[in-house]
């Protein structure tokens, strides 16, 4: 609904030039400090997973953990992080994803899911989309099914739908805000 919409809208803060000259760096602090903003983005993210049949949730390092544990709580059901290369202690599948300068690789337990669970990834931001579509390749190696995904705030200018749509494979990406 709009009245979530604006109330999300007025807690992210434009910080220009970070963490580079040119960009301009979409911060949520202020949203994570307001409880009462905070509560209902997550009063939100909890209904994605219920109504999009999720089993788990996976939040993505660093802050996607920050939206998907609490959410995953409220729904009922079992977090999984998904983390940077070598932070995991189990076996782990690993998956490389391309940055503006580079490469960087995720990670989850081999176990973390059971057969056909259904998972909901949930991360704060989706920008050229890379990290949410390794997110997607790793939880379909490990044998489970992709329920979607969820974001606080689609860069819509940066392509990020485009790139994951092969992945999602007709499963949604919502996301609470576009611009
Ligand atoms: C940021 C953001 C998303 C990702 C979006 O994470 O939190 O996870 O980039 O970009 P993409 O769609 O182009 O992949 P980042 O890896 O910068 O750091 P974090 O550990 O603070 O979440
Ligand atoms: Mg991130």
């Amino acid at each position: 609904p709009e009245g979530l919409r604006s109330l999300l809208l007025s807690r992210i803060r434009d910080v220009p030039d970070h963490p580079r000259p040119g960009v301009m760096f979409k911060d949520i602090t202020p949203l994570l400090a307001d409880p009462a903003a905070f509560n209902a983005l997550i009063d939100a993210l909890a209904g994605l997973c219920v109504r999009h049949g999720a089993d788990k949730v996976v939040g993505l390092e660093a802050r996607g953990f920050i939206l998907a544990a609490p959410a995953a709580a409220r729904a009922g059901l079992g977090f999984v992080p998904v983390r940077k290369a070598g932070k995991l202690p189990g076996q782990t599948l690993g998956q490389a994803y391309e940055l503006e300068y580079g490469t960087a690789e995720i990670e989850v337990h081999q176990d973390a899911f059971s057969a056909g669970d259904r998972v909901l990834v949930i991360d704060d931001v989706l920008a050229t989309g890379g990290t949410a579509q390794a997110s997607l390749e790793l939880i379909r190696r490990t044998g489970a099914e992709v329920a979607g995904v969820a974001v606080l705030l689609e860069l819509g200018f940066l392509g990020g739908r485009a790139r994951l749509a092969p992945s999602l494979a007709g499963a949604p990406l919502e996301a609470l805000i576009a611009v």
